[in-house]
């Protein structure tokens, strides 16, 4: 079957000029009730910090900074002409904040930036952290958009990946989010576990398909160092486990494509959600707030290395890393995750995010090579941009990243 491009992606979305810088403005929860085997966002966070209750002395401390750095950026850019769009609080564990903590980080963004030209305001959930309640709480805080991790409707699987919930939890959530009003409601799940069978995974897939979700994310599982799972994979099966990665990934498009959910992005399906192509097409500057937040403001990268909760504490407005973001190394990422998108990466905001012109970067000598690896996949380039044949997007993307991961040693 052939996978058409949603003509939605080359949407009605504002973009950075000279004159107006479009924000998105991303907030970083680094708790969770447990740790999966799987997650590769929390790998650095030592358990003590993650599991870390509200009321706790240090996550006390860690709301105050996030309030502090917020206030901060904020009047930082109040100067600027900056036009904030796109709302997202991910994590770790965005949902876990309990009602008061919610509020303040919340009041803080208010105070600090004009929400009113907001489009989207997505809070990240698991099933387990939240009710029709707490649901309706965020709601009513001015998120319209939820978004929950899932990754399996198999009881036995979500035990394995050390989940706190059931299938029915997540089912139960996407109606609930329904039900208090909440129109846009989207979940992640995942393929490629090194045991995973299609049958499994055609299950989930099935399962997700009946709900009422107006947006799904398939992630095909990066096997990081750090994580539990990858601990667990034999370096001798590598060829093996990609060769089923690939596979899996493709069955799964294929369902959720004949279900009428088409894809826009690699794994995203649905309405097309503002976050992701902004990210993806780097259309706005990234506010990134919190430890292990990452920014691109005025074509500099900025980034509060993850895990470093502690040091995040004391000193919330400096970063660890702050750098052009012209620079090799920022820029091979912004290629892989713009790649993903399949309207591509396109060259105005491309050059107005970096300060780079496309070509050039193109032609650098550390990344000649994966231009050489893309124009293999069949890379298209013209006026407009550059993006990858959509039939080849997803599998040379898991490629990309599973080749990088596996190539990384494991932590000692
Ligand atoms: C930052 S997590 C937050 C989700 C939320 N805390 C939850 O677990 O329900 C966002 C998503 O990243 C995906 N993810 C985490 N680790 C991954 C990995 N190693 N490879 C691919 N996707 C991963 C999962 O699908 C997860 O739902
Ligand atoms: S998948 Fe979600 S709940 Fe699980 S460890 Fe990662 S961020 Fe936390």
């Amino acid at each position: 079957m052939t996978i058409a491009p949603t003509a939605d992606t080359r949407l009605d979305l504002p973009s950075s000029t000279a004159d107006q810088r479009v924000l998105m403005l991303y907030v970083h929860v680094p708790f969770c009730h447990s740790r999966c085997t799987f997650c590769d966002w929390v790998q650095a966070i030592p358990n003590k910090d993650l599991l870390r209750k509200p009321g706790d002395s240090v996550r006390e401390n860690y709301i105050r900074a996030l309030c502090r750095e917020i206030e901060h950026r904020g009047a930082e850019l109040a100067d600027a002409a900056t036009m904030p769009y796109v709302i997202y609080w991910g994590g770790g564990t965005a949902s876990s904040l309990d009602d008061d903590e919610a509020t303040r980080v919340m009041t803080a963004l208010r105070d600090a930036f004009d929400l009113s030209t907001v489009a989207e305001a997505t809070i990240e959930c698991s099933p387990d952290t939240v009710d029709e309640r707490k649901l309706a709480f965020f709601r009513d805080l001015g998120f319209n958009r939820v978004s929950s991790g899932v990754q399996s409707f198999d009881d036995e699987r979500l035990k394995r990946l050390g989940r706190r919930h059931t299938a029915d939890q997540a089912i139960r959530l996407t109606h609930a989010a329904r039900a208090v009003g909440f129109d846009d409601v989207s979940i992640d799940i995942m393929s490629g576990f090194p045991d995973q069978s299609v049958d499994e995974l055609r299950h989930t897939v099935d399962r997700a398909l009946e709900l009422p979700v107006t947006h799904l994310s398939l992630y095909s599982f990066r096997p990081t160092p750090g994580t539990f799972m990858r601990r667990r994979m034999d370096p001798d099966e590598k060829r093996g486990y990609l060769r089923s990665q690939k596979l899996l990934f493709t069955e799964a498009r294929r369902r959720i494509n004949a279900a009428g959910l088409a894809e826009y992005a690699s794994g995203y399906f649905g309405k097309v959600s503002p976050f992701a192509a902004m990210y993806f097409q780097l259309r706005a500057d990234t506010v990134g707030l919190g430890s292990g937040a990452i920014s691109l403001v005025n074509q500099q990268f900025l980034s509060h290395r993850k895990g470093l909760l502690h040091a995040y504490v004391q000193a919330p407005t400096s970063f660890d890393i702050a750098v052009p973001a012209s620079q090799d190394r920022v820029l091979v990422s912004f290629l892989q995750a713009g790649l993903a998108m399949f309207d591509g990466i396109l060259r105005d905001e491309w050059r107005t995010a970096t300060g780079t012109d496309l070509d050039e970067v193109l032609t650098r000598a550390s990344i000649a090579p994966l231009a050489e690896f893309l124009r293999g996949r069949g890379l298209v380039s013209d006026e407009r941009g550059i993006r990858l044949p959509v039939r080849n997007v997803g599998v040379t993307l898991i490629e990309l990243a599973f080749e990088m991961a596996m190539s990384q040693p494991e932590l000692a």
